[in-house]
């Protein structure tokens, strides 16, 4: 930590280990964490608690988990300047958890619209898990005194939960906890489905409706050539009218820094064919280097296995303080770490 006057405020995100990390993903998140590096000090974490709250396959998970780990670090992302861990590898994500579900209504918690949305997806299988998601991931933040957390919009719910739960909290014992506030990043264009362009494009939705940053050449090429657009060859950025083209262009702006004006200029009336190839390989320049690196990396278990344990005894040293004070006010015996 740099010795400066003002204390750099904290910065925490958590991202799901499942699916494919897609260039929203990127584009959204991953590209602009690495220029908050800096400013910021900045925990990420592999939520994999969260993402049990659906089933999955075991091998699968831990796959994922790992994958998901190796492309952060394969998208820039400095493990020493960022704290990057698995949740479930610091135990008091649970523990605050679970002391946050005794300070939350069902009401509350009945409201969400992500519990509603899931509780349809997965009929079968509606587990206090995914009912409780929401007091885990304000445990998630408020464990590391977190100033700021980027989210998209669909988690802003879940963000005022988490902020309620330390304002009740501080209410009843004292100030305990910094209240988070969301961070909406200066540039972070929304990546639309190529399939779906009004909807998100989404890591869990069907393969051809997303690039994910693992995508190789050709496939980028081939899904690229079958996004939705309209039938008239007009390169124009005009989102509610026109979403398919318009996210192409979102996309191209977002990877080469051109303007929509720039783009109009450079394709209208060559023909969808000439842009859509003309994104793909803005999207494939961006996304080779990210690939070979995520390559070299995945082969350095060592190194990987360094990360990890790097990053769980950091995290694990900011959680137990939080976590000391939250036991003696809540009348709890303390733990040794
Ligand atoms: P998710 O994939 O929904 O778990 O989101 C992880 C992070 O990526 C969040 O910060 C999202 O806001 C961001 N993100 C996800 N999908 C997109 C997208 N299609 N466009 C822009 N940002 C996205
Ligand atoms: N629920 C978030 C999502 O689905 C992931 C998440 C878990 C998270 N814990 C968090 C995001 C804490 C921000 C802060 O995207």
């Amino acid at each position: 930590m740099e010795n400066n006057q003002t204390p750099k405020k904290r910065i925490f995100s958590g991202i799901q280990p499942t699916g494919n990390l897609t260039l929203g993903n990127y584009i959204g998140a991953l590209r602009n964490f690495k220029l908050l590096e800096n400013e910021y000090d900045c925990l990420y974490s592999i939520v994999d608690l969260h993402a049990i709250t659906v089933r999955q396959n075991p091998a699968e998970l831990r796959k994922a988990c790992l994958r998901t780990m190796a492309i952060f670090l394969a998208s820039g992302l400095d493990p020493e300047k960022n704290i990057i861990y698995f949740q479930s590898q610091a135990p008091q994500h649970a523990e605050l958890g679970w002391i946050l579900d005794c300070f939350t209504y069902m009401g509350e918690l009945s409201r969400m619209t992500q519990f509603k949305d899931k509780s349809a997806k997965h009929a079968d299988n509606i587990n206090c898990g995914l009912f409780a998601y929401p007091t885990l991931m304000a445990a998630d933040i408020l464990l590391y005194m977190t100033d700021l957390v980027p989210i998209g919009a669909d988690q802003k719910q879940h963000l005022e939960l988490a902020r309620d739960l330390a304002q009740r909290f501080n209410a009843i014992y004292g100030d305990v906890f910094v209240v988070p506030e969301p961070y909406i990043p200066k540039v972070g264009a929304r990546v639309m489905s190529l399939q779906e362009p009004t909807r998100k494009m989404s890591k869990s939705d069907p393969e051809d409706t997303y690039i994910a940053i693992l995508d190789k050449p050709e496939i980028i090429r081939k899904k690229m050539r079958r996004a939705v657009t309209d039938s008239d060859n007009m390169v124009r950025f005009d989102p509610e009218n026109h979403a398919g083209i318009s996210n192409l262009m979102s996309i191209m702006s977002a990877l080469t820094g051109k303007t929509m004006d720039e783009i109009t200029n450079e394709y209208d009336g060559r023909g969808y064919g000439v842009f859509k190839d003309a994104v793909a390989d803005a999207v494939i320049s961006v996304l080779e280097p990210i690939q070979k690196e995520y390559d070299r990396i995945s082969a350095d278990k060592a190194y990987l296995e360094s990360v990890m344990v790097d990053g769980r005894e950091r995290a694990q040293s900011i959680a137990y303080r939080t976590m000391l004070k939250v036991r003696k006010k809540v009348g709890l015996a303390p733990m040794k770490l």
